[in-house]
C-alpha cells in the first residue's frame, strides 16, 4: 500500500465552509495544480509556495500585528512573523546592514540583542555604538555627521529602569539625515505605543511577550513602513536565514491577540496600584515605573505612551541577600525570566538573567544586587500586593 500518497492526495473542500477562527496551516509547501501555475509563482505571481517563505496563518496574524501599529495614523506597513524576538532582531540587522556599516544603539538594551550586536555583528564587520540617547546634542551630532550610521536601533522603555527615548526627535533626526530608525516595541504593544507616528520606520517585538500574553508560544515580528526595503531585504534574509515562525506559533499568539487591549489596560492599571504600594514601603529603596511622577521620564510617557504599560522595577534595602530573601518568600506570583503573561512574574536579574555580567556594567546600567524586575499580571491587584507584602515585611 503507498501509505504516502494515500495521505496527501485528497484535498477537503475548505470553499463550503467559513471557518471563525483563523486556520492553521501546518504544510511545509502547497501544491500547484499544473506547471504553468508553477512556473507563473517561481516568476513572481502571489500566492504561498512553501512555507519559509511565506504561509497563510502566518501572513494573517503578520498583517492583524501590522493593522495595529498603523491603527490611527492613517500609514500602511508590512511585516513578516519570525521565529522568536531574537529572530526578528537578528534578520532586521542582517538585512539592512553590511560590513563597513555603523548601527547607533543605546547599552541598555534587552541582553540578548547586546550580545547579538556586540558578538555576532561585530564579527561580521559591523560596527556597534552604543551611547545615551538622553543626550541629544551627541545623538544629534553623530546623525548628521557619521555617514557610516545606517541604522538607530531603539528600545524603550528600556530594561529594568525604565528609561526611554523621545522617539519623535530621533524620527526627525531619521527622517532628515536619511537614517533608517528600528524600535523593541516589546514592552508597550502597539495599544500603547506606536512609533511609526513617531516617524520611526522599523518595529520589531518579541511576541512572546504582551502580544501574546499567555506565554504559550515563542515568536517574533518584524513590521515597517518602508515597504520596498521590506520587500527587497528583509524578506530575503529572513527566506535564506530560514528565520520564518511555525504557523503553529502564529497561531497561538493570534488567540491571545485577541484580549490584547484587555490586558495591556488591566496590566497597567494593577502595574500603577503595585508601584504607588512600594514606593510607600519602607524596605524599598527605589522603584522605576513610567507611571509615577517622580519617575524621570513620566512627562516623556505621557507624551509618546497612551498607558504605562505593566512593567516596572523596584531596588531593596539590603543588596543581593535582601534580593534572595524577597524572591525565596514569594508565593502567589512566579519567579521566571519571561515577562508580558497574564501571571504576574517576577525576575532578581543579579542572581538570573543578568549573573554572568561585570557587577560594575550592570550597576551602570542600573542592575543593583537588590534590583526585582516585576511584570504585572492581570490578576486582582489586592493578591498581588498580598504576596509582595508578605514577601516584604
Ligand atoms: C525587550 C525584549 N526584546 C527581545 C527579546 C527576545 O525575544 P525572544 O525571547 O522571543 O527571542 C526579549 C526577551 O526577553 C525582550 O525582553
Amino acid at each position: 500500500m503507498n501509505i504516502t500518497s494515500a495521505c496527501v492526495k485528497e484535498t477537503p473542500d475548505f470553499r463550503s465552509t467559513k471557518p471563525h477562527v483563523l486556520p492553521l496551516y501546518p504544510t511545509s509547501s502547497f501544491a500547484f495544480e499544473n506547471i504553468d501555475q508553477g512556473i507563473a509563482m517561481f516568476s513572481g505571481e502571489p500566492g504561498h509556495k512553501y512555507s519559509r517563505y511565506s504561509n497563510p496563518t502566518n501572513d494573517a496574524v503578520a498583517d492583524k500585528i501590522a493593522r495595529l501599529e498603523c491603527h490611527g495614523t492613517g500609514l500602511e506597513a508590512t511585516a513578516y512573523l519570525t521565529a522568536s524576538g531574537m529572530a526578528a532582531i537578528s534578520t532586521l540587522c542582517t538585512g539592512l546592514l553590511q560590513s563597513g556599516d555603523k548601527v547607533l544603539t543605546q547599552e541598555n538594551l534587552y541582553g540578548g540583542t547586546a550580545e547579538l550586536m556586540n558578538r555576532i555583528l561585530t564579527k561580521n564587520g559591523i560596527v556597534v555604538e552604543m551611547i545615551d540617547f538622553k543626550n541629544h546634542t551627541l545623538v544629534e551630532e553623530k546623525m548628521r555627521t557619521e555617514k557610516q550610521i545606517k541604522l538607530v536601533y531603539l528600545e524603550s522603555p528600556a530594561n529594568p529602569t525604565m528609561s526611554l527615548v523621545d522617539l519623535e526627535f530621533v524620527g526627525n533626526l531619521g527622517k532628515q539625515y536619511g537614517v533608517l530608525t528600528a524600535i523593541d516595541n516589546t514592552f508597550c504593544t502597539p495599544y500603547i505605543q506606536q512609533p511609526f507616528a513617531h516617524g520611526i520606520n522599523f518595529i520589531v517585538h518579541s511576541t512572546t511577550k504582551f502580544l501574546n500574553g499567555h506565554g504559550n508560544s515563542i515568536a517574533g515580528i518584524i513590521v515597517s513602513t518602508r515597504k520596498d526595503l521590506m520587500e527587497q531585504k528583509i524578506f530575503t534574509a529572513l527566506k535564506l536565514l530560514g528565520t520564518n515562525c511555525s504557523p503553529f506559533e502564529a497561531w497561538l499568539l493570534h488567540n491571545g491577540l485577541k484580549t490584547l487591549a484587555l490586558r495591556m489596560e488591566k496590566h497597567s492599571a494593577n502595574a500603577l496600584q503595585i508601584a504607588e504600594y512600594l514606593d510607600r514601603h519602607p524596605a524599598v529603596e527605589t522603584v522605576n515605573y513610567n507611571g509615577l511622577p517622580t519617575h524621570p521620564d513620566h512627562d516623556l510617557a505621557k507624551k509618546q505612551m497612551r498607558l504605562f504599560g505593566g512593567m516596572m522595577s523596584f531596588s531593596l534595602h539590603g543588596g543581593m541577600q535582601a534580593g534572595l530573601d524577597f524572591m525565596n518568600k514569594i508565593k502567589f506570583c512566579t519567579l521566571a525570566p519571561t515577562l508580558g503573561d497574564v501571571d504576574t512574574l517576577l525576575l532578581h536579574p543579579a542572581s538570573m538573567s543578568h549573573r554572568g555580567i561585570a557587577k560594575e556594567i550592570r550597576e551602570r546600567n542600573g542592575i543593583t544586587d537588590g534590583l526585582i524586575r516585576i511584570s504585572v499580571g492581570i490578576e486582582e491587584a489586592e493578591d498581588i500586593i498580598a504576596d509582595l507584602k508578605q514577601a516584604l515585611d
